[in-house]
């Protein structure tokens, strides 16, 4: 018995117990791979095999133990079967050639070309170079930059519903006669289509296609005609659907899968169709999509205008300034990267009227699924200088790309560092140059700060604790001076000076005993020291 069996099987890891359990899925409508899967076969040429080949093997498979001279107990059921008729084998896409081969029992008929039962048909019409093909081009069509690729493969949630069904058949079968197999031994499809179209895609993209990648290339599965098979679960387990925000429907795949985990066999039997139902049509593969993960880019910039927002300026739908600091710099990095969108983040911000100058502002764009990626040192110098050239309001400086956790360290510890302001002071009482003298005895102020009046509608209300560390003030006529202060981070400088109406305590009216204003404010250094300098 053993010795027909490995004559006939090919390359196939077949063993004599498997033989009723193909026996069972061949007649329940399971393709050639899914048998393979269900029979734990874990050698991955053989699910490479052309499916034509696969099927005569598994046919061959099960006839040797149906009409050979030695029939063992297990199959005994099976001998009243007919014997080996001849009949045609399904056709795989792209190939109506019919290949006719001995073919067993009446219930194995495969007479028509039937979609499988379990995979619908992804591990039989979605796993040849023919897709493989159609996935590479819709991927060369993007235009990305990539060296290696992962391939991800997004399926009908309802599959994992007819693969439990298809499970339980296999373990009354395997009960039956007496043997022990774990659900989890079982090849998933995506595994075993992986194992197959890896090679093949690979092969037409001339890179590697590997378990992990910047680079990922998703290809998912949608099969309507069945998209009904998930719905009975949601009166046996409520809980596990819920309706989420950016979900089509409640009958995620992870939902699914957790009500299957919680239905007993019994109920699950009383409800669906032990084998599942024969679908009518194949699975509708949906567009290839494309992601490559974020490119960071960091640097400085200096701000130069008091009419430029450091973020688009946009009030009830409409636009307050024509630019900003984050677009500016920007849209150079998003045309170069290819990238289709951005999060812009910096070591705090200046308002609209302050110029940020001295060795600039520490910021950092992320670029989304960006389609170059690799920049030498040199092209990221000619970045900077086309951002420098795109304008007079700004500039940047030590421009490089970063890792996403480096872009940590510019947030971190954020509250202990010194920024150093220049202000333009007007002061209501004359004063005189001795008047001003006092300020640069004043060391490690504390002042008190409740949230600023005019960013209350965007910051909950609260008291801050800020220091001050020291000033010094410039005479320049009997209503105005300069005055240069290093400060916490943090500090609201304009709210410090005018008071607030008395929410900053104490303030430089307080100080100055006399009402004061800000008329100008320039950042002068934000002493974070990220990123690092870049040479020349
Ligand atoms: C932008 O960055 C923030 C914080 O770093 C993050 O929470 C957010 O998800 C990012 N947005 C996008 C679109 O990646
Ligand atoms: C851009 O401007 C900054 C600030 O003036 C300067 O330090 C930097 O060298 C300039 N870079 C290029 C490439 O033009
Ligand atoms: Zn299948």
């Amino acid at each position: 018995m053993r010795k027909i069996a490995s004559k006939d099987l090919g390359m196939l890891p077949l063993k004599e117990k498997d033989r009723p359990i193909v026996r069972a899925l061949l007649s329940a409508g399971c393709c050639a791979r899914c048998i393979l899967r269900f029979c734990c076969i874990g050698l991955q040429s053989a699910y490479r095999q052309s499916y034509e080949d696969l099927m005569n093997e598994l046919q061959t498979f099960v006839s040797a133990g149906g009409c050979g001279k030695s029939h063992d107990v297990a199959d005994h059921e099976h001998t009243e079967d007919p014997p080996c008729k001849r009949v045609k084998l399904d056709t795989v896409e792209g190939d109506t050639e019919v290949v006719p081969h001995a073919q067993a029992e009446s219930d194995l008929d495969t007479a028509e070309p039937k979609v499988c039962v379990v995979c619908l048909g992804v591990l039989q019409h979605f796993c040849d170079k023919t897709f493989a093909k159609k996935v590479s081009e819709a991927v060369t069509a993007e235009g990305y930059q990539f060296d290696s690729l992962v391939l991800s493969v997004s399926l009908p949630a309802q599959l994992s519903v007819r693969e439990h069904s298809t499970w339980l058949l296999v373990k009354k079968e395997v009960r039956e006669k007496g043997l022990c197999l774990g659900k989890d031994d079982v090849i998933q499809v995506k595994e075993a289509f992986k194992w197959i179209m890896n090679g093949l895609v690979s092969q037409e993209l001339c890179v590697p296609v590997l378990a992990k990648s910047l680079f990922e290339v998703s290809v998912g599965f949608t099969h309507p005609e069945t998209d009904g098979d998930c719905h009975f679960l949601a009166t046996t387990c409520s809980d596990c659907f819920k309706p989420a925000k950016n979900k089509q429907s409640v009958f995620t795949r992870m939902a699914v899968v957790k009500a299957l985990e919680k239905i007993t066999d019994e109920n699950f039997r009383r409800q669906f169709p032990c084998p599942p139902k024969c679908p009518t049509t194949r699975c509708t593969a949906q567009d290839i999509q494309c992601l490559h993960v974020s490119v960071f880019v960091a640097g400085r910039y200096n701000k130069f205008s008091r009419t430029l927002p450091q973020t688009p300026w946009v009030i009830d739908g409409e636009r307050r300034m024509e630019s900003s600091v984050e677009e500016l710099i920007t849209a150079p990095l998003l045309s170069a990267f290819r990238s289709e969108g951005f999060n812009f983040s910096s070591s705090g911000r200046e308002d609209v009227d302050v110029r940020t100058l001295g060795n600039g502002r520490p910021f950092a764009v992320e670029l989304l699924n960006p389609h170059r990626s690799q920049f030498s040192k040199e092209e990221v110098r000619e970045l900077q200088e086309a951002i420098n050239k795109s304008s007079d309001k700004i500039r940047v400086r030590d421009l490089q790309i970063v890792t996403r956790d480096a872009v940590g360290h510019m947030k971190e510890g954020e509250e202990e560092k010194t920024k150093s302001y220049g202000a333009l002071i007007w002061t209501q009482r004359p004063i005189e140059k001795e008047d001003i003298e006092f300020i640069k005895d004043i060391k490690e102020l504390k002042i008190a700060q409740k949230t600023p009046l005019r960013v209350l509608h965007r910051r909950p209300l609260a008291v801050r604790q800020r220091v001050i560390h020291t000033m010094t003030a410039r005479f320049l006529d009997a209503h105005h001076f300069h005055l240069h202060l290093r400060t916490q981070a943090g500090t609201y400088i304009k709210e410090f000076v005018h008071g607030d109406f008395g929410r900053t305590r104490p303030n430089l009216c307080d100080l100055m005993k006399t009402d004061t204003d800000i008329l100008e404010l320039d950042v002068e250094s934000v002493d974070v020291d990220w990123p690092p300098a870049v040479g020349d």
